[in-house]
C-alpha cells in the first residue's frame, strides 16, 4: 500500500499534465482497499478515484485525495453454458487483459484491443470501439465502499450501461473503488467486422476470413493509424463523446450536408461523429497555444508538450462555440474534466 503526500501525476495522466495531488493512496489488495474508510478518517477534502489516467484533464493541482487500484490477477472458470468467467484485478492494464484473451480463445474482446487504460475504468467508462462495448462482456463488477469498507458485486445489468455511461460516472461517482472486473467471455470466435474499415484493412492483408490473432492486429494497426501515442504526444484519446440528436434534426442537416455521416440508434435517433463535426468547422490539425487537434482524428486533442490542462480546456471550449454556432449541436467532452 502507498500513501503519499504532495505526488505528482505526471506519469498517472495520458495528456502528460503536470499537476500535482494533496495526498495518493494506492491499494494492492481487496483487504487494504478495505481500510480506505479509517485512512480517510478526518479527511474532508475531495476525493478522485482514477484507473490508468487515460480519460483525465487535469486543469490544475489536484486538492484532494487521489485513490488508485494496483490490485492485479486474473482467474477463470468456465461455466455450465460454456463461457469463461474471468475475474480480473482493477489495476490490470486492459490491452494485456484483450491479450491474455486472444491466446486462450476466450473471445468477445478483439474489437478493444489496444484502448488505453486499466479495467476498473473499463467497467466505469464501459469503453468501446469497432461495434464493441465493454457492457456486452462484463458480467459483474466487485467493489469496496470507500466510506464503510464494505464489499459490494453489482451485476452488469444494474450498472445502467449506455454509449460510454454507467451509474459507477453519474450518481455512483467518487462512491466505490472497483476491485475486480468479471468478463463472461466465449469459446466461440463470432468475428465483428462489420464497422468502419475493418474489412479494408484485412483485405490489404489478403485476408477474407481473421482469426482472432488476425482481427485484434487489424484492429490494433487501425487503431494506430487514427491516434496518437500517448508516449510521443500526450492525449486521451476521444476528447468528446458523438453526440445523438433527434431524426428531425438530422434531416435538416443533411439537406445541407447530404454526405454528414451518421449510425443510426435503435430508438431512430442519429449519432453524429463530433470529428467530422470538428473537421468541418476548420480544427482539424489547429493548434491553441500548446494543445492542438489532431491532424488524423479530430475528435483527439493533443499536448504538443507543456500545455496546461487550461491551454486544453481554452481549445476544448473554442470547438465547442463554433460546432455549436455552425450546427446547433453541443458537443459534450467524453474526459473527466478535474
Ligand atoms: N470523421 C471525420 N473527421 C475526423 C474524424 C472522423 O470526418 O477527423 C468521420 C468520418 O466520417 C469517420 C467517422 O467520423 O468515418 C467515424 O470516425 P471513427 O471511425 O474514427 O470513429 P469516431 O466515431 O470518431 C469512435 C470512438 C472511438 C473509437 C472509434 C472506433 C467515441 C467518442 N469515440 O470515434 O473511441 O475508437 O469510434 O470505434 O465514441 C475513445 O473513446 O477514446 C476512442 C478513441
Amino acid at each position: 500500500m502507498k500513501d503519499l503526500y504532495n505526488y505528482s501525476l505526471l506519469r498517472h495522466n495520458t495528456f502528460g499534465i503536470a499537476a500535482e495531488c494533496s495526498r495518493f493512496i494506492e491499494v494492492g489488495t481487496v483487504g487494504e482497499a478495505c481500510l480506505l474508510p479509517s485512512m480517510l478518517a478526518g479527511c474532508d477534502g475531495p476525493l478522485l478515484v482514477l484507473g490508468g489516467g487515460s480519460n483525465l484533464l487535469l486543469t490544475g493541482d489536484f486538492h484532494g485525495t487521489v485513490i488508485h487500484s494496483a490490485i492485479k490477477g486474473m482467474e477463470h472458470y468456465v461455466a455450465s453454458d460454456g463461457s469463461i468467467m474471468l475475474r480480473v484485478g482493477s489495476g490490470e492494464t486492459w490491452d494485456y487483459v484483450v491479450e491474455v484473451c486472444v491466446e486462450n480463445g476466450w473471445h468477445g474482446a478483439e474489437n478493444l484491443s489496444l484502448i488505453p487504460g486499466e479495467v476498473g475504468a473499463v467497467a466505469v467508462q464501459n469503453i468501446g470501439a469497432y461495434g464493441a462495448e465493454a457492457s456486452q462482456i462484463i458480467h459483474e463488477t466487485e467493489a469496496v465502499d470507500i466510506a464503510t469498507g464494505r464489499r459490494l458485486t453489482f451485476a452488469a445489468a444494474d450498472c445502467g450501461y449506455g454509449y460510454r455511461q454507467s451509474r459507477f460516472k453519474k450518481e455512483w461517482k467518487g462512491r466505490y473503488l472497483i476491485t475486480h472486473v468479471i468478463f463472461r467471455l466465449s469459446p466461440v470466435f463470432r468475428p465483428f467486422l462489420e464497422y468502419g474499415n475493418i474489412t479494408e484493412m484485412l483485405h490489404s492483408k489478403s485476408i477474407d476470413t481473421p482469426t482472432p490473432h488476425q482481427l485484434r492486429q487489424a484492429i490494433i494497426d487501425i487503431r494506430r493509424q487514427k491516434l496518437p501515442d500517448v508516449a510521443v504526444m500526450g492525449n486521451a484519446g476521444s476528447f468528446f463523446m458523438n453526440p445523438v440528436v433527434e431524426r428531425a434534426t438530422f434531416l435538416h442537416l443533411k439537406e445541407l450536408y447530404p454526405d454528414i455521416p451518421h449510425y443510426t440508434l435503435g430508438d431512430g435517433r442519429e449519432k453524429i461523429p463530433a470529428g467530422w463535426l470538428i473537421e468541418q468547422c476548420g480544427w482539424k490539425g489547429r493548434a491553441l497555444g500548446r494543445a492542438a487537434v489532431y491532424d488524423r482524428q479530430a475528435l483527439v486533442l493533443v499536448n504538443l508538450g507543456g500545455a496546461t490542462g487550461a491551454d486544453i480546456v481554452a481549445l476544448c471550449q473554442a470547438i465547442q462555440h463554433d460546432v455549436s454556432r455552425r450546427f446547433g449541436i453541443d458537443i459534450a467532452p467524453e474526459v473527466n474534466i478535474v
